[in-house]
């Protein structure tokens, strides 16, 4: 009887555990592993969203790049000073990487120091909440002694959803937790901080990185364990981070290595996501919040809820009689009177139970042990559901690492804060548990952040601080590249002293080469005619009548450096291919020769080469008349006949075909592998003419014949119509030359080391040094040169150099353009640079394509400060207050690359401002100027 007793009362008493009741109360909230995978892949399709640039603007999961690239390395070091805010405490700290000799190998030594914040500053103005930073920041800077003179680099961990464009800037997406300071969403934090540093006074201060909490805690578990590649925090809030492959970061250009990202999953389910998960109390808790309808998945979680939660079921409890017998207290229906910590306690291993009624009776409740049981399960279940959701949450980072890197298994540590899991007693276990069963296959180590956040936000200050270095080391070399008003201003009169003293004497830098073209077109010109172009890396043959025709002929580099011999007999050879491949070798044409180099003209068709420039250097030329070793190569195939009526360099070739469009176009421009300008002259002012016998012998033939409209100025001798064309105002266009401005040494001042290096290394070292600094055939060489002494400073591939860098010529003028194309990625530059066979990463395409704009933009500089000189002359010479002009231009450079023609408009604009100056790309090249010049001589000759 009596044992029947016993079994009844048993069953009554496990009929009335009083943790069943608990459990279907808070059924919702049990989550079974089911769910947990369901919770797990919908985060992990969240994640994917707020990577991807498509989806990102509707992510809740928001996915923000943190700029920090790798986990610590071991050759961080310095001192350093934190503050550590939006946890539970607002810290400032001195943090000593491998400092001194104790602490180099692996140490990191800290002081800290915790200030208040008062209550007011959690909802009150940014200012004053910056003030109160910048003021503790002070207070600790003098109890440490450390001096207010010297300059501090900071390290500055912000807990809150931060954008972040570099690492020493992060605009605030929204405060959370327990923030809500008026004034700063959308704001700088860090500008924030530096001005309230300003205001402060009497510190010096350099932030040089602002991190998560996520992210630093990451760092400092890193330094310990180089497989730590998530950091976690289950405290106030709740947040993770982790390694990304870069190449799936939209927002961030490269593909290569990882990149830190800060997931701010606690707004997971901001979107709905989550919503079959959510319970009364939830909505209530998120209700009663700062910040309602965000960070749905925080409050499910993090510390600054859990309590809260707790609270909201046991009054739901006992309002429905399920607890202390319907009773209900003022404390237990008051906000925050349950705490995390409570929780904790409540759960704790052998006291728990003591806790829990000692809680309970702080809140003017009676409990009876089994509402003790109860409440004490209530908390369990919440915080079980907490690890819970954290652990799937984890697992799908895990996953996405696992899956990032094709692999299986993956052997990989979590670094944790927070006060919820330092605390809680179950809490860590827990999670653990879950993970590992959730993934089998995953080597999971946890790891906890002892020595808090600030020792990992130092270590990514102390890699930021040597990037900066670095950063100015590239700034200092390219910084060599720059012309500021002053500079251009001396190559301007340098330039028009050397146009001055070469249209008076033979021999100057700047030659002032006559011409013989005394007009520039009038639109009459008629006829068919052949013109030859050789200048470039090809040469050109064409037919000008109404349409053009032309083919080209590639010159190999062992003509161009051959003998002259062989040079022309290639010439010949092509132009007899050109005139069989149209059809015309039985007639004799006339014929205009461009031919881009400098020559000494005593006649239109005549010219002795002065030297080679660019890359020829072909033997017996200099000093030879250019046009008889054609027509004498001609000769000797004895196979077709040319009448070469005009020789003619590619400036004024171009100047005369831009010149038949516009009548204004009065100036020539090459910009391509070349350097060159020419103009028209006042024919007084070329006094060097003067004293040419020249003209003396030359004028009946073509001079006089050229100036039809001044018939009655053919006089007998030379030096009477000289006189009289002179008297007329007649004009003649100037080949300047101006390449060789600078071999005098008169731009020192401009030209840096890396030009020196290229100059010595070319064909002719110490001539046209201006070409040298503005032309395309040196442009890649002077890139190259500055891209191996950075290399060789160790600021770009690693340091590694390269027998292809090592390589001239690998930059031609096409591949700088294609390199500073706006529209480029930087992983198409990266490819590019590739192809050339230099392999770097995305931040070495970076450094290469800004040395890239250095040089191209200095020579487009360099260049307008020069035809500022020519054109302001022009301008004076005809006493006009304005001028108004065009240039005819031409040139890989100038046609090609994405900035050199505006740079150098803007240039000229700044330089002569009493000038427009139009600029007019040539449509056909300088062949149908020459073309137009023999048909002029023609017309004349005709006569
Ligand atoms: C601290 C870190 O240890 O943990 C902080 O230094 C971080 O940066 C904090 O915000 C998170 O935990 P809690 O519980 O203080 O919010
Ligand atoms: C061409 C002209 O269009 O441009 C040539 O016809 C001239 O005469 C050339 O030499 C200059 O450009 P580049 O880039 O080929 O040196
Ligand atoms: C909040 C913040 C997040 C932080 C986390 C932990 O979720 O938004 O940035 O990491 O709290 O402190
Ligand atoms: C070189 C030549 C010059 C030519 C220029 C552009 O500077 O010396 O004659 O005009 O290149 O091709």
């Amino acid at each position: 009887m009596l044992a029947v007793h016993l079994v009844a009362f048993f069953f009554s008493k496990l009929q009335e555990d009083p943790t069943k009741k608990v459990d279907r109360f808070l059924h919702a909230m049990r989550l079974q592993d089911e769910q947990l995978v369901d919770i797990s892949s919908r985060f992990l399709a969240e994640m994917k969203k707020g990577l991807s640039a498509e989806s990102l603007a509707a992510a809740a999961v928001k996915m923000l790049p943190t700029h920090v690239r790798s986990t610590p390395d071991g050759s961080e070091k310095g001192q350093f000073v934190a503050l550590d805010l939006g946890g539970s405490k607002f810290k400032v700290l001195r943090v000593k990487v491998r400092e001194d000799e104790e602490t180099n190998k692996g140490g990191v030594e800290m002081e800290e120091k915790t200030y208040p914040m008062p209550k007011e500053l959690y909802e009150g103005r940014a200012v004053e909440l910056f003030d109160h930073v910048s003021e503790s920041l002070k207070d600790f800077l003098h109890e440490k002694n450390m001096s207010p003179e010297k300059k501090h680099p900071l390290a500055f961990t912000f807990s809150f959803p931060c954008e972040h464009p570099g690492l020493d800037q992060g605009l605030l997406l929204s405060w959370c937790k327990n923030y809500k300071v008026r004034g700063l969403q959308g704001k700088d934090v860090v500008q924030f901080l530096r001005q309230a540093i300003d205001r402060t006074g009497d510190m010096d201060i350099d932030v040089l990185a602002m991190v998560n909490d996520t992210v630093a805690t990451m760092m400092t578990c890193g330094f310990d364990d180089q497989f730590c590649e998530v950091g976690l925090i289950i405290g106030t809030g709740t947040n993770a981070c982790y390694m990304e492959e870069l190449r799936h970061i939209d927002l961030v250009q490269g593909d290569e290595g990882r990149m830190c990202v800060n997931t701010e999953w606690g707004a997971f389910g901001d979107d709905g996501a989550l919503d079959d998960f959510i319970t009364d109390f939830d909505r209530d808790v998120d209700a009663a919040s700062l910040n309602p309808g965000k960070q749905i998945f925080e409050k499910m979680v993090s510390g600054l809820y859990l309590g809260e939660l707790v609270r909201l079921v046991v009054l739901k409890m006992a309002k429905l009689g399920l607890l202390f017998d319907g009773h209900v207290s003022d404390a237990l229906r008051t906000k925050g009177k349950i705490t995390t910590g409570d929780v904790a306690a409540m759960e704790e291993y052998r006291n728990g139970l003591k806790n829990t009624k000692e809680i309970l009776t702080r809140l003017h409740l009676t409990p009876s042990p089994d509402d003790c049981v109860a409440v004490q399960h209530v908390s369990t279940i919440v915080s079980f559901r907490s690890s819970n959701l954290v652990a799937a949450g984890l697992v799908a980072v895990l996953t996405r690492i696992r899956q990032n890197r094709n692999l299986r298994g993956l052997r990989i540590t979590v670094g944790v804060d927070g006060t919820v899991y330092k605390t809680h007693p179950q809490y860590p276990k827990r999670l653990h548990k879950v993970v590992r069963r959730l993934l089998p296959d995953c080597q999971v180590r946890f790891v906890l952040s002892e020595s808090g956040s600030s020792k990992g936000a130092a270590l990514v200050a102390a890699v930021a601080q040597r990037l900066i270095s670095q950063r100015r080391k590239v700034d200092e070399a390219l910084s060599l590249f720059t012309l500021n008003q002053e500079k251009l201003q001396l190559v301007k009169s340098r330039m028009r002293e050397g146009l001055e003293a070469g249209l008076k004497s033979k021999d100057c830098t700047i030659k002032m080469l006559p011409s013989f073209v005394y007009h520039t077109p009038n639109g009459t010109e008629r006829g068919k005619y052949l013109a030859l172009d050789l200048g470039g890396t090809n040469f050109r043959a064409m037919l000008v009548r109404s349409r053009l025709y032309h083919k080209i002929y590639t010159i190999p580099l062992e003509i161009m450096q051959g003998t002259g011999e062989e040079l022309f007999d290639h010439l010949a050879q092509c132009v007899c291919d050109f005139l069989d491949y149209m059809g015309l070798k039985k007639v004799r044409l006339p014929a205009g020769f461009t031919f881009s180099f400098p020559c000494q003209q005593s006649d239109i068709d005549t010219g002795t080469l002065v030297s080679w420039t660019k890359g020829f250097k072909a033997t017996d030329c200099e000093g030879e008349d250019v046009v008889s070793m054609l027509r004498e190569a001609i000769k000797r195939r004895n196979d077709f006949d040319l009448d070469i009526v005009a020789l003619v360099n590619d400036t004024v070739g171009t100047m005369m075909s831009c010149a038949y469009e516009d009548p204004k176009c009065e100036v020539g421009m090459i910009a391509g592998t070349g350097s060159n300008l020419c103009y028209m002259e006042e024919l007084r002012n070329i006094k060097k003419l003067d004293q040419s016998n020249s003209i003396l012998k030359t004028n009946k033939q073509t001079s006089e014949v050229l100036i039809s409209d001044k018939k009655d100025l053919s006089g007998s001798a030379g030096c009477v119509w000289h006189k009289a064309a002179v008297k007329s105002g007649l004009k003649m266009c100037v080949n300047t030359e101006w390449g060789g401005l600078g071999n005098d040494r008169c731009l020192e001042d401009i030209i840096t080391p890396y030009d020196a290096e290229v100059d010595i290394h070319s064909v002719n070292p110490g001539k046209q040094r201006f070409e040298k600094l503005t032309s395309g055939m040196y442009l890649g060489e002077i890139v190259r040169q500055v891209l191996l002494d950075l290399t060789r400073r160790g600021l770009l591939f690693k340091g590694h150099v390269t027998e292809t860098l090592k390589t001239p010529g690998i930059f031609e003028t096409k591949y700088l353009s294609q390199i500073e194309s706006d529209r480029l990625a930087l992983l198409q530059v990266r490819s590019i640079l590739q192809q050339l066979g230099l392999h770097g990463t995305c931040d070495d395409s970076i450094i290469v394509k800004e040395v890239c704009g250095a040089v191209s933009r200095r020579a487009a500089q360099m260049c307008g400060a020069g035809m500022a000189a020519v054109v302001d002359k022009i301008r004076e010479d005809r006493g006009l207050d304005r001028l108004s002009i065009t240039v005819g231009v031409d040139g890989a450079l100038y046609k090609l690359h994405p900035h050199f023609s505006q740079v150098l408009k803007e240039t000229v604009g700044l330089m002569a401002p009493q000038c427009d100056v139009t600029f007019l790309p040539s449509e056909e090249g300088s062949g149908k100027g020459a073309a137009l010049i023999a048909a002029v001589v023609q017309q004349k000759q005709e006569m």
